[in-house]
């Protein structure tokens, strides 16, 4: 038998052969919780002002939140958004009337007319553009008999690839051009006849922030008047911001007709976990397959039954505390912000570029340790001189950060 002193020993001779073999997933005695969340604490402090190379804003306004979620004791309790935010039910405790507001909140700014909307508050960008492409395929399918071919540039974000594989789609990845654009003449090439449409328009590719010339594209579809099209956008990033700036018209489907739309919550909103919303029509939304649910009170048109109540609940603290003349303010200094990085680079004569409605400033890559200090995301393009990078102007991207970055750049040069 162990006596009390042996046996600590011999436990803390395990815990640190443990955490050897299996890394920091074991916690040797000395690492006490606290001691790792402080680390954690300390890890985010250093990181989170130079951290230029993704778009998220981590000017985060969600203090107040948190501060009313412990007081108010609801932290205590867990509340699930499975259910239809426009059809809400008293089945399990959920924050589904709070989802809807949001969606309501967005849907004008987007083109969409309240009595013909319906949308939900997604995990991500690419949850929104899982909807997107499944609802598209479904309603095509649903119209013509025939399974749709997906068409998306090749310049667009991997998730919709990946979705199209996901989901069993014939997809076509046309070429787009050096800003990162859809090249109409390709598509045009590349049309399969007799098949449905399914395209997916970027609007903001994630590295040079190319956005998809929807007139341009559309007027290609228009000459094949047999094929039956559903346009789903992709605005992960950039469909956060345009509603707020003179380049607004670019996401209102009154403008440019589009089915259904995702933006991510957490690149422009500040939400501090990923999130998003998904926005379509109620043509589109009756044209699924409805998979009534009697316990929860009605059709369940969405991919994911259990659902975050918490993030929306989030957004719409953020959009309450926020409002339209912030989001603004926020949108039009961010664009102000990425013209006046790009100036600089120019006088500087780095190579950059910055495409229109954009607040990504894309250069030639500097010195890898100027790379990894702004945690800066690497791509290369032969037609602009090889290795790339790139500073997503968001919130927190202020210009006495830029201007370190920009001596940094100086003296290395
Ligand atoms: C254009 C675009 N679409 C989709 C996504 C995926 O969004 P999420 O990371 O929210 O899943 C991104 C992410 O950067 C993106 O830039």
């Amino acid at each position: 038998m162990l006596h009390f002193k042996s046996w600590k020993k011999t436990a803390g001779i395990l815990a640190v052969a443990l955490s050897v073999s299996y890394g920091a997933a074991f916690a040797a005695p000395s690492d006490t919780v606290d001691e790792r969340l402080d680390q954690y604490a300390a890890y985010i402090a250093e990181r989170k002002d130079k951290d230029f190379g993704y778009p998220i804003n981590h000017d985060i306004q969600l203090a107040g939140f948190y501060q009313w979620l412990v007081d108010s004791g609801s932290y205590a309790a867990m509340v699930n958004n499975a259910g239809d935010p426009f059809h809400p039910h008293g089945e399990i405790m959920n924050t589904l009337n709070f989802e809807r507001e949001v969606i309501e909140f967005f849907g004008p700014l987007y083109g969409f007319d309240t009595n013909d909307l319906w949308g939900l508050v997604t995990f991500s960008g690419t949850d929104g553009n899982n909807h997107g492409i499944y609802f598209g395929a479904k309603y095509l399918e649903k119209k013509t008999g025939k399974k749709p071919v997906l068409y998306v540039s090749d310049a667009a974000h991997y998730s919709n690839m990946r979705l199209a594989d996901l989901q069993n789609l014939d997809m076509v990845l046309v070429p787009a051009d050096v800003h990162g654009c859809m090249i109409p003449a390709e598509l045009e090439k590349a049309l399969k006849p007799g098949r449905p449409a399914l395209m997916v328009y970027a609007m903001g590719t994630t590295f040079k922030g190319g956005v998809d010339n929807q007139d341009a594209l559309n007027a290609v579809l228009a000459k094949h008047p047999d094929i039956v099209v559903y346009r789903h956008v992709d605005a992960a990033l950039f469909g956060g911001y345009l509603p707020y700036t003179d380049f607004r018209d670019a996401v209102n489907r009154k403008v440019h007709p589009f089915d259904s739309i995702a933006v991510s919550g957490h690149k422009f909103f500040g939400m501090d976990e990923p999130a998003g919303i998904f926005l379509t029509t109620m043509e589109v939304k009756e044209n699924q397959n409805p998979y009534n649910v009697s316990y929860l009170d009605g059709s369940m048109p969405m991919i994911n039954c259990s659902r975050s109540a918490l993030s929306p609940l989030k957004l719409w603290y953020i959009i309450k505390r926020v409002g339209l003349e912030g989001f603004t303010e926020q949108a039009n200094g961010m664009l102000e912000r990425a013209a006046w990085l790009k100036e600089q680079l120019d006088e500087m004569g780095w190579p950059a570029w910055l495409e229109p409605m954009s607040n990504t400033v894309y250069f030639k890559r500097p010195a890898e340790a100027i790379a990894k200090k702004y945690d800066l995301a690497p791509d290369h393009d032969d037609k602009l001189g090889g290795d790339l990078s790139h500073i997503v102007v968001m919130q927190h991207v202020t210009k006495e950060r830029l201007q370190n970055f920009l001596d940094d750049l100086a003296e290395a040069k």
